[in-house]
């Protein structure tokens, strides 16, 4: 088993004032079209075959993550993040991609989803920290 050297207490989460700027309805249109480009992307095999519906579940943890009410915990309990994605090999390359489909919903989100945009250079550093935790493919 590949470990990534993360220390992940030490990752800086994303500013709360995000869910303050974009609501819920913000927040779960930008999953909504981040699972497009998933759907689109190398890696859309590892993703299940409603991606509506998985894309509702990763807003809600975003939407907690942001500041907003813990959706994920209440509904699915504990996020232990690194072990839900143990069933998926995610390899460097996965990664890229996953990044990749990520960056091209952020380079519009102040316009498209009123995503602040003094929050956008933390959270992209806190995804690049958080998706390197994911990985448990060596490479
Ligand atoms: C490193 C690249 C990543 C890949 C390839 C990846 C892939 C996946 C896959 C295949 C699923 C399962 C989808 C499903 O069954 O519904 C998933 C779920 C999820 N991912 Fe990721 N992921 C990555 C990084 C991240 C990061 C960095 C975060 C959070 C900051 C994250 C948050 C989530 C959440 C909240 C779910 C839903 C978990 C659940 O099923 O309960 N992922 N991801």
């Amino acid at each position: 088993m590949f470990i990534p050297p993360v220390i992940p207490q030490r990752i800086i989460p994303p500013s709360r004032e995000i869910y303050a700027a974009m609501g819920q309805e913000n927040i779960t249109r930008m999953f909504e079209d981040f699972y497009v480009e998933l759907e689109k992307s190398a890696i859309r095999a590892m993703f299940p075959a409603d991606m509506r519906a998985a894309a509702h579940k990763s807003a809600a943890f975003y939407i907690g993550l942001f500041g907003g009410p813990p959706l994920y915990q209440q509904r699915y309990g504990n996020p232990m993040m690194r072990a839900r994605h143990l069933p998926f090999p995610i390899n460097q390359a996965a990664r890229d991609e996953w990044l990749a489909c990520f960056e091209r919903v952020l380079r519009d989100a102040p316009a498209q989803y009123n995503f602040p945009p003094e929050s956008l250079g933390g959270f992209r550093e806190f995804l690049r920290d958080f998706s390197l935790w994911m990985m448990n493919v060596g490479e």
